[in-house]
């Protein structure tokens, strides 16, 4: 059925409302709706088309969601070539491409138009009457391929201009691109569905761009930015700047990052400025480009070969290289974390020569299939480690075999473990492996631990480097001679350190089980497991089950304490320790209320006869459980002085509430049960 007119000006709003949004969502970053109801106005405007389909426009932004896939894209040539860009390596090529401007201009100094160079993929778009008509690649420079159905599904490429003299014919050129924020949401949905992650952000635009189907292009966030015209005979500019300006106005994404320069110090001034910023810039680029602003002069000074002489892109070192894996090490972390580490033919990327790159774990290790011999792209941005991103499967030697993580400890030999569903792969040397020992001695003694004063990184360095300290067992033996030897270590300091052992002999069990530095076993499980066993060699002693019947203690932390005592050298640094007078007191284990007779009680105001923590201390060590806000579950509030918000819910909740003579009555009761 014919469309009526009311029909064909709700299309024709539809449409204009339609491409406002994507103007606000892709050029001023500043939606008004959301997807949803963005969704809503396109799905109205299909159906609208699908049943009229007179009103069928190649405007339309229903274009945007793709069209049937062809069979082969049409090659089209070029009405003025595209052309490539000359580099300039480093500090002395950009100088020598100014001098050479300005001695082919004649001139003391010019205005250059300055700009990012994306790393994406070139495209020419073209415009009859403000139509988007045809939409090209760049291919050998003088042809390329058709990709206009696909180009139509970049939101941010307007389909329509407004009418004037310089969009009646246009040629716009610029880069297509994927954010590398979008990047990594693409990669992690791949990742979800089972398929193949991509490469980086322009392999994954480059291969979204040369989809036959373009309903496949249409899910790839895609995105533009226009630097250049290559056609635009009704047009008057007589600057880059001018261009970028009326591209702007019509509607195209320009980067915000454009800027107009003098000279070879305001040149030099803009490379350095965006290099400082390149990895938080939301695309990747490779370099910035130098474009002579005066198109007259543009003109004049020509092209040579294939590359305009006017303009060059001035390149920042590379962040990703190609190199070959030489071997595959392992280190061992702080927690005794397995790092694979790739040992690499040395390579300059990102401004470093890199020997090393990690693989992180054994999953990714995995993944990646990295293997020695393998040539592998490797990635340095910024500040950040060197890492492998991806292997060139085709380069790989025939011989090359999968690399498995080691079943032993390479530096303590004791037996890796993987935990469950973890995919981090662990040392289980505990206290003993020399690479773990530094930081376990520094957590060993640190405040909330043993607490010895004056046991710095520093000293544990030495202390370990000259094999004056394997475990902490060790520390109780040094003499002041040996301290005295090391750096920096005055006879007084060496003294007070001593003395700071010697104090620390006298231990509290809840203490001594954290400074083991038992995996999963923070200060609170440390103190529950103390007041549950009352005696170190009850907790060595428990099995998984035992072990989770202390307060808060699951499957994942009863196996890490379980594998922490089987381990014989972490039994025997307890031995030593022990031996050198390290001790505490013990208690009888906490009795275990009946079940069902475990309380729930809350504190709060100011006790007078306890701290708080005491009165936690006491509660937990009849086997009850102090919680921190009220509700139905409470059992009983203890009100102190000054009670406020706690004791008002409890009122209204009908709970009971203590003061510190009923709690202590209420606990007495409980020994004598
Ligand atoms: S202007 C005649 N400006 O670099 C000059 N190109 O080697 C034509 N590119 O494939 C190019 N960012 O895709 C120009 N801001 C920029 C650019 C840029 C990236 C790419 C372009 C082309 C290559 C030229």
């Amino acid at each position: 059925m014919a469309a009526n007119r009311r029909q064909s000006l709700r299309a024709e709003a539809l449409r204009r409302e339609i491409e406002r949004h994507n103007r606000l969502y892709y050029l001023e970053d500043a939606p008004e709706i959301t997807d949803a109801e963005y969704d809503r106005l396109l799905r109205e405007l299909m159906d609208l088309e699908a049943r009229h389909p007179e009103l069928l426009a190649p405007d339309s932004p229903t274009q945007r969601v793709g069209a049937p896939p062809l069979a082969a894209f049409p090659e089209v040539s070029h009405r003025t070539p595209m052309l490539s860009l000359s580099n300039a390596l480093d500090e002395d090529e950009a100088r020598a491409f100014d001098r050479r401007v300005r001695e082919a201009l004649g001139e003391e100094e010019v205005a250059y138009a300055a700009e990012p160079k994306f790393d994406g993929l070139a495209i020419s778009l073209n415009y009859r009457d403000g139509i988007f008509v045809q939409g090209a690649t760049r291919g050998d420079g003088a042809a390329g391929e058709d990709v206009t159905p696909n180009l139509r599904t970049v939101r941010s490429i307007p389909l329509r201009l407004d009418a004037a003299a310089d969009t009646a014919d246009l040629e716009v050129r610029g880069e297509v691109l994927m954010y590398r924020e979008d990047f990594e949401r693409l990669n992690s949905r791949q990742r979800e569905a089972g398929e193949r992650e991509f490469v980086n952000p322009r392999n994954a635009a480059a291969g979204g761009l040369r989809q036959l189907d373009s309903r496949i292009t249409a899910r790839r966030p895609l995105r533009f930015f226009a630097y250049g015209v290559g056609h635009a005979p009704g047009a008057g500019w007589r600057t880059h700047a001018e261009v970028l300006d009326r591209l702007q106005e019509l509607g195209f994404p320009v980067c915000a990052e454009r800027a107009t320069v003098r000279g070879i110090d305001g040149l030099l001034r803009y490379y350095a400025e965006i290099g400082a910023r390149r990895d938080r810039l939301p695309y990747a680029i490779d370099g910035v480009v130098y474009k002579v602003n005066r198109l007259d002069w543009q003109e004049k000074l020509g092209f040579v070969s294939r590359a305009p002489r006017f303009a060059v892109a001035h390149k920042y070192p590379a962040e990703e290289q190609a190199t070959e894996v030489l071997g595959i090490d392992v280190q061992v972390g702080r927690t005794g974390a397995i790092t694979p580490v790739a040992r690499l033919r040395p390579v300059f990327v990102g401004g470093v020569t890199v020997t090393n790159a990690t693989l992180h774990n054994e999953e990714e290790l995995r993944r990646k299939d990295v293997r020695v011999g393998d040539t592998v792209v490797v990635r340095r941005a910024g500040d950040v480690i060197p890492e492998v991103v991806s292997v060139r499967l085709e380069a790989r030697p025939a011989a090359a075999q999968p690399f498995r993580l080691p079943l032993q400890c390479p530096v303590c030999g004791s037996a890796v473990v993987r935990g469950g569903d973890e995919a981090i792969a662990r040392c289980s040397g505990g206290l003993f492996c020399p690479a773990q020992r530094k930081q376990a001695l520094l957590h060993f003694a640190g405040r909330r631990a043993m607490d010895i004063e004056g046991l710095g990184e520093r000293l544990v360095d030495q202390l370990v480097e000259r094999d004056l300290v394997r475990t902490p067992a060790d520390l109780f033996s040094l003499s002041l001679e040996q301290l005295a030897g090391l750096e920096r270590m005055a006879q007084k300091s060496a003294e007070n350190l001593l003395a700071a052992l010697a104090q620390a002999k006298q231990a509290r069990l809840e203490r001594f089980i954290f400074a083991l530095g038992i995996r999963n076993v923070g200060e609170a499980t440390a103190r529950d497991l103390a007041r549950h066993f009352g005696g170190l060699d009850r907790l060595m002693a428990a099995d998984e089950a035992a072990l989770q019947a202390a307060p808060d203690v699951g499957p994942v932390v009863a196996r890490s304490i379980r594998q922490f005592f089987d381990e014989p050298h972490n039994r025997d640094v307890i031995r030593k320790l022990r031996e050198a007078g390290v001790a505490w007191e013990e208690h009888a284990p906490a009795p275990i209320p009946p079940a069902g007779a475990a309380r729930v009680f809350v504190l709060t105001g100011t006790l007078e006869r306890m701290s708080r923590d005491q009165a936690r201390e006491l509660i937990e060590s009849r086997g009850h459980k102090v919680a921190g806000a009220v509700s139905k579950k409470t059992d009983y509030v203890v009100a102190g002085a000054d009670a406020g918000g706690k004791l008002a819910r409890a009122r209204e909740l009908g709970i009971a509430v203590l003061d510190e003579a009923g709690l202590l009555q209420l606990l007495k009761g409980d020994e004598t049960r």
